[in-house]
């Protein structure tokens, strides 16, 4: 039996006018996870929200896991706000620390505030880069298109990234979760599934269409 796929919805293509009725719709589908895709348009080329949103999505109490993907420069600056703001985890780029010291920095901070720490690998970042923080992490984000925009295409260099990371992980019985971002459909899916994934973040194919619940069903299909 395939262990089950966690969907994370991406809010970035929710309707913003209509955010607690699209926080419903994630709840009455049956899903534990509301990932927030915060840019800053300058780590990535696009801004999208911050801790306003979260604060106010946070004060409904939906019980969602508030999943928190910083794609933004200076993460260790703004962590606080965000762990205030109420985020369960915050996944932040290994790109935007120009140093060992300020990784190993972000990664306490977060445990001291007992959030979940996740880490997140452009396409282009090998995973090596990585490899002396797996031990000290909950999550990698493999991401699987070039941050900044929902609704890319899906890049399939994602699939050896995460096979290389269960590897690591079980010759080394660490306990990180992996999820995958970007152009995640019903294609994709059972693809990043087979190389063994935990947690599918889904944007535009989630949000933007009359039938959710049949798309989270057909994500979570594993025939
Ligand atoms: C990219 C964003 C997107 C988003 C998912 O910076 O992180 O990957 O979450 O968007 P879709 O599912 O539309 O590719
Ligand atoms: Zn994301």
């Amino acid at each position: 039996m395939k262990k089950p796929l966690s969907i994370a919805p991406s809010l970035l293509s929710a309707d913003f006018a209509h955010l607690a009725d699209e926080i419903n719709r994630v709840s009455q589908a049956g899903l534990h996870y509301l990932h927030f895709d915060v840019m800053d348009g300058h780590f990535v080329p696009n801004i999208s929200f911050g801790v306003p949103i979260l604060k106010a999505i946070n004060r409904l109490n939906s019980g969602l896991i508030n999943d928190v993907h910083l794609m933004i420069s200076d993460p260790l600056k703004y962590a606080p706000d965000f762990i205030k703001a109420g985020a369960d985890i915050i996944t932040f780029h290994v790109e935007a620390c120009a140093t060992h010291e300020e990784v190993i920095s972000l990664i306490n901070l977060l445990k001291k505030a007992k959030v979940q720490i996740g880490v997140s690998l452009k396409p282009a970042t090998p995973v090596q880069i990585i490899e002396r923080y797996l031990a000290m992490v909950d999550l990698v984000l493999v991401m699987s298109v070039e941050p900044g925009f929902g609704g890319q295409e899906f890049m399939p260099n994602a699939l050896e990234k995460i096979r290389e990371l269960v590897k690591i992980k079980q010759a080394n019985d660490l306990h990180f979760v992996i999820e995958v971002d970007g152009g995640i459909n019903e294609v994709t899916a059972p693809l990043v599934r087979a190389s063994g994934v935990d947690i599918i973040v889904a944007g535009s194919y989630l949000f933007g269409h009359t039938d959710f619940k049949k798309r989270v069903e057909l994500l979570q299909n594993d025939e």
